[in-house]
């Protein structure tokens, strides 16, 4: 089976993390007349961008389930920045640098005083924040953005923790352990890509697991062109389970259960009543000492679930014609001024 990248993961994780400045909170700008303090106090941290550079947040906020992380983390895919923030610190991530939204938003928050540092492989996105003195870490290139994944998160960790915001340098090598855990379950992914094949999958998580599912949806979307639906619990269980009593057809349960307690309990549950409606629903246990590792477990596995199923439905995983030429038409219309 072709892996495409993820068997590079583990040293695209640690490649990545090389070029992020040393002094980023020593930095002092001044941008249109405004004075940029990194050294400055911050009381949140906003991560902006789309698709599989966006996923980077919802990781992150997963992950500050766990930690003890300073300030809250919030994630933003949109071309505006949520108002009245106070005092953030913004993390603009895009692959390509090429993403409008992303673009608009660090350039937004520029324009309110915010820090920004840009995570990209280079683009427009690139070229913006450096000509203004903003700090831009560059990483290595994958064949598609969600492949290049561990070079997108890695820096961003680094960056909380330059920013005094979480440890982590503790935790990153556990992560790159839980890439190489799911590289050796290649087996276990096909079999359960097999469990997929003709239905919709309707993906259970726990809050805290968010981005584990997120990703999992959009890896089904990219890679096996596949539509699914995440239900993330508790609230998923105060609506989205009512309709297990559905007469539509196709639908196939998977409740993704993490090691921690609080979670194994609620999702036996929610499994145990999805089941008394006559689901039978796919139970995918995530593996992990870390939540680090935890994470990095789930998606590379679910990730590789997804390629695994493309091959079962003939189906080329790289190419996505339908995003290029949404982005195509907006750059046409100029429906965003970048
Ligand atoms: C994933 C993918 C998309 C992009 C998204 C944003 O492989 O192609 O989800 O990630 O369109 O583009 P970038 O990441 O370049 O900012």
């Amino acid at each position: 089976m072709n892996l495409i990248d993820y068997p590079k993961w583990p040293s695209l994780a640690r490649e990545s993390i090389l070029n992020v400045p040393m002094d980023l909170r020593s930095i002092r700008l001044s941008i249109d007349g405004k004075v940029i303090d990194y050294g400055a106090e911050i009381d949140s941290v906003v991560i902006t961008g789309m698709g599989g550079s966006g996923v980077v947040g919802d990781l992150l906020s997963d992950l500050c389930w766990f930690w003890d992380c300073r300030v809250p983390i919030i994630v933003s895919k949109n071309m505006r920045l949520p108002r009245r923030l106070s005092r953030p610190l913004v993390i603009a991530i895009s692959y390509s640098g090429n993403t409008a939204e992303t673009i608009m938003s660090a350039n937004e928050a520029l324009s309110r005083g915010y820090p920004v540092v840009g995570i990209t492989t280079g683009g427009k996105l690139s070229t913006v924040l450096s000509g203004k003195g903003v700090p831009v870490v560059l990483i290595p290139k994958a064949s598609a953005p969600r492949y290049g994944l561990p070079a997108l998160l890695y820096p961003a960790l680094i960056i909380l923790e330059r920013f005094g915001i979480a440890s982590v340098t503790n935790e990153l090598e556990s992560g790159i352990a839980g890439i190489e855990n799911a590289l050796r379950h290649v087996d276990d992914a096909v079999n359960l890509a097999k469990q997929l094949v003709g239905s919709i999958p309707v993906v259970w998580v726990t809050e805290s697991r968010r981005g584990v599912g997120i990703r999992f949806k959009n890896d089904l979307n990219e890679n096996a062109k596949y539509y699914s639906v995440v239900s993330v619990v508790p609230e998923g269980a105060h609506n989205d389970i009512a309709a297990v009593t559905t007469k539509q057809v196709g639908l196939r349960h998977v409740a993704i259960m993490g090691p921690n307690d609080y979670e194994g309990l609620y999702e036996e549950v929610l499994i145990d009543v999805i089941s008394s409606f006559g689901a039978k629903p796919i139970i995918v246990k995530l593996e992990g000492k870390t939540p680090l590792e935890t994470e990095m477990y789930g998606v590379t596995y679910l990730g590789i679930t997804t390629l695994a199923l493309a091959e079962l439905l003939g189906v080329e995983p790289v190419s996505t014609e339908p995003i290029d030429r949404l982005k195509n038409l907006l750059s046409e219309r100029r429906v965003f001024p970048v």
